[in-house]
């Protein structure tokens, strides 16, 4: 059997992994600053993380939802206290995708309307509602395509006014990425958010955040739509919540009520799911990472400011896009294969940084040394 052959592939096997640093099958080292797609939130192989995991393991990998399963509680708990939503509730589910379409569901099931706004650049997965709010039509399959989703330009107020003045009472609800990551990494904007949570207010509607890529403490905030200084309904996380493990899930405002079966997975907040997502959160604590994402990533922010040859440099904390001219559509591969540095990409020509948010300066300042060799070729 082969496999169906759908990812273009970098011809690197990865071995060995430690904090922010990779090597390959040959011994070859490299600096990641991709964290595998902003997975890696508190480095690789971190000791508490593997312990954690490998006890729980040692005890029960996994029990389906139909018993208590305590460590789902004491997620919860910890979760609403380092988010800063001690009053939300959690639904735990297992990718990204899947945690918007709950929360999708969630919204329709909640006002009982089918419309969904969503904005132009934005990218929230692969399953079907989430696929049909993605800007990509090349990915949306004929089965997928529905008229229950429209898109508008991407923090552009006067469109969302207009689109709610006309059929307000049809919105169910609002998806938006606090920073848009395949988009390349571009920032909604405070005044555009919080316009989101007056009318979502005004019409019953539900705001939801897709935190999936730029949540989870990345950008110095825990959700980096909460800059905007208002609460969304509900958010969506995934990526960083498990350090690797496939964890996901919804935090929900009070204002929901849930009833049984309304929603539910096989494999959602399994022991080990909850193991691996609470080790996160642990060291995420213990080691301020939240405080070092914003520190070291303001830092690179503002050293990569400095390059004249980059047409700009976008981005929070460790949420970083830096914008390329056409003719230096080379870098990102010489990064890879010359300095042996994991970066991100969005097209056309964006290098996106999604490091571990325990990023030292002192690794900030290698990848910037080594940047400035890889533009010169
Ligand atoms: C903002 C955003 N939402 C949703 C997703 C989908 O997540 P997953 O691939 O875990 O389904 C992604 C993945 O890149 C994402 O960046």
């Amino acid at each position: 059997m082969n496999l169906f052959d759908v990812y273009p592939l970098n011809d690197i096997e990865i071995v060995k992994a430690s904090g922010s640093t990779v090597w390959d099958a040959q011994g070859q080292e490299y600096l990641d600053l991709y964290g595998g797609h902003a997975v890696i939130s508190i480095g690789h192989t971190h000791p508490h993380y593997v312990k954690r995991l490998t006890d729980q393991l040692n005890k029960v990998g996994f029990y389906s939802n139909s018993v208590k399963i305590p460590l789902q509680v004491q997620l919860a708990e910890k979760l609403g206290v380092v988010s800063g939503k001690t009053d939300y509730q959690l639904f735990l589910c297992n990718s990204g995708a899947e945690a918007n379409e709950n929360a999708l569901k969630l919204a329709s099931f909640y006002n009982g309307r089918k419309k969904v706004i969503a904005f132009t650049g934005a990218f929230h997965g692969r399953t079907s509602l989430a696929v049909s709010a993605t800007d990509n039509p090349k990915i949306i399959a004929p089965v997928n395509s529905t008229d229950h989703i429209v898109f508008l330009p991407f923090n552009d107020e006067d469109a969302l006014k207009k689109a709610f003045a006309d059929f307000g009472g049809e919105i169910s609800s609002v998806i938006i990425e606090g920073i848009q990551g395949v988009g390349g990494i571009k920032e909604a904007s405070v005044s555009f958010l919080q316009l989101i949570r007056t009318l979502c207010d005004q019409y019953d509607a539900v705001y939801i955040a897709d935190s999936v890529q730029c949540g989870y403490g990345r950008t110095g905030q825990f959700y980096s739509h909460d800059y905007a200084g208002v609460n969304a309904d509900v958010y969506t996380m995934a990526k960083g919540m498990g350090n690797g493990f496939p964890v996901a899930g919804i935090s929900i405002s009070p204002r929901f009520k849930p009833w049984h079966s309304m929603l539910g997975t096989t494999f959602g907040g399994n022991h080990l799911a909850c193991a691996a997502a609470l080790a996160v959160l642990e060291i995420m604590e213990q080691d301020h990472l939240m405080e070092n994402a914003k520190n070291v990533g303001d830092y690179l922010i503002a050293e990569l400011r400095k390059i004249e040859e980059i047409r700009e440099v976008r981005g929070r904390g460790l949420m970083i896009g830096i914008d390329l001219p056409e003719e230096l559509t080379q870098v990102k591969k010489n990064l890879l294969f010359k300095q042996h540095i994991f970066t991100g990409e969005a097209k056309p020509n964006v290098i996106r940084l999604l490091p571990a948010l325990n990023l030292s300066k002192e690794q900030a300042d290698q990848f910037l040394e080594n940047f400035k060799i890889a533009i010169k070729g």
